[in-house]
């Protein structure tokens, strides 16, 4: 079956978080929103089918997911990832950022150092920081329009700081890297070597561009995986984040129980009845789906680079690898922070995410999320060229 993701879809006035709130962020009304890692794209058919007929039974209590639920997850990482994934590995949680702040409180004491990789996801430092730990930044090496980690100061503020924890974006939001097996195995090793627990996050795992390749750190060595935990969810690869599923994957036993008492401890143990369904339905049903998409965002991503290349050149473009947000580097507009968002939401009407919000090494770089029809892609590119030109003409 081919599915249409050019259809447009009206998702004003569904309580959504990316259209539905520009006042509440500050935002003026009227702007495109390109912001937020949600896709504007209708879901696979069988995981509306899934809920209506959940939805039809019109008792909606506690609901615990069964065998079924968990062979989908299984079948699903074992073919696409090759990450043989035992049932009881299986932690269901209602989502990856409660993951992390969990496994920040379930395996490290406060003042214990946790280390993050910016510009990176701003959840990870707001995890760390209110959970009262110390944040240790290795930061990536921005190098000829491609990020690097710089791992002689990953593995030094490892030993520097006695760093227990490392939460490992992969692939890389917003920098769009797919992590070679080689960086996912270097990491693993000075990991392993200093005790530093991984909590991989891997919710973009789905969203990879040939011929690019994601290695879950979990499958590198049987050696490593007693220390890792691998974030997973169906949320961001089949766009029902609204339905607050995930499923975190922790093979050693000691550390699994530490995270289950944590998440006790903070109530969160319970998963949605439509979120269950769903994401059966989705592993089950959407891997012709999925390769279809990644398809459809790599020509949003390569129309992006040909017209941002042709009419923007001041931007630098960086070429995603992975994910559906594109991370352009604004320097070369010569703008300070208040005069490019002047320049995106005044001249541009457009809502994205300001680099700065991902750590300061974010500055003067934006993310616009492209999982959207190609014709609004089309649209931000041609409001944001007209801005500039406004602004050049000068
Ligand atoms: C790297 C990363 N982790 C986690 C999340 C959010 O996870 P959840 O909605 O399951 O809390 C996102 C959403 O954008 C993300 O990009």
């Amino acid at each position: 079956m081919k599915y249409n993701f050019d259809k447009k879809i009206n998702r004003k006035n569904t309580n959504s978080e990316k259209f539905d709130f520009a006042a509440d962020f500050g935002k003026s009304d009227g702007l495109l929103p390109m912001w937020i890692a949600d896709m504007d794209f209708e879901v696979l058919p069988q995981i509306t089918q899934a809920i209506k007929k959940r939805a039809s039974h019109a008792v909606y209590g506690y609901t615990e997911p069964k065998d079924d639920y968990f062979e989908a997850v299984i079948s699903w990482f074992g073919n696409r990832f090759n990450f043989d994934i035992k049932k009881e590995w299986i932690v269901k949680n209602p989502g990856v950022i409660s993951a992390i702040c969990c496994a920040v409180r379930a395996f490290t004491n406060p003042s214990d150092a946790v280390l993050i990789q910016p510009p990176v996801y701003y959840p990870f430092a707001r995890s760390v920081i209110l959970n009262k730990r110390k944040l240790v930044n290795n930061p990536l090496v921005y190098a000829d329009g491609r990020y690097f980690i710089d791992f002689e100061d990953f593995e030094r503020k490892i030993v520097e700081n006695k760093v227990k924890l490392f939460i490992f974006c992969s692939p890389h939001n917003p920098v769009g890297r797919v992590w070679t097996k080689d960086e996912v195995k270097r990491i693993c090793e000075i990991c392993f070597k200093h005790k530093t627990i991984i909590f991989s996050d891997e919710i973009h795992c789905d969203f990879i561009l040939p011929p690019h390749k994601h290695t879950i750190a979990a499958t590198i060595s049987p050696k490593y995986l007693p220390l890792i935990i691998t974030a997973t969810a169906p949320s961001k690869t089949f766009n029902i984040a609204g339905l607050i599923v995930s499923n975190i994957i922790i093979q050693n036993e000691k550390l699994r129980k530490l995270f289950v008492k944590e998440r006790y401890a903070s109530g969160l143990n319970m998963v949605n009845a439509f979120g269950i369904v769903a994401a059966k339905a989705a592993y089950t049903y959407g891997g012709s789906w999925v390769d279809q998409l990644n398809s459809y965002i790599r020509s949003n991503f390569d129309y992006a680079e040909g017209f941002i290349k042709k009419h923007m050149p001041q931007i630098k473009f960086i070429k995603p690898e992975g994910t559906y947000l594109l991370w352009l580097d604004c320097h070369g507009l010569k703008l300070g922070k208040k005069d490019l968002i002047e320049l995106i939401e005044n001249k541009a009407k457009l809502w994205v995410d300001e680099g700065e919000i991902f750590g300061i090494e974010g500055s003067g770089f934006i993310r616009l999320n492209l999982a959207c029809p190609a014709a609004t892609v089309k649209k931000a590119l041609k409001q944001l060229k007209t801005a500039i030109d406004s602004i050049s003409d000068r």
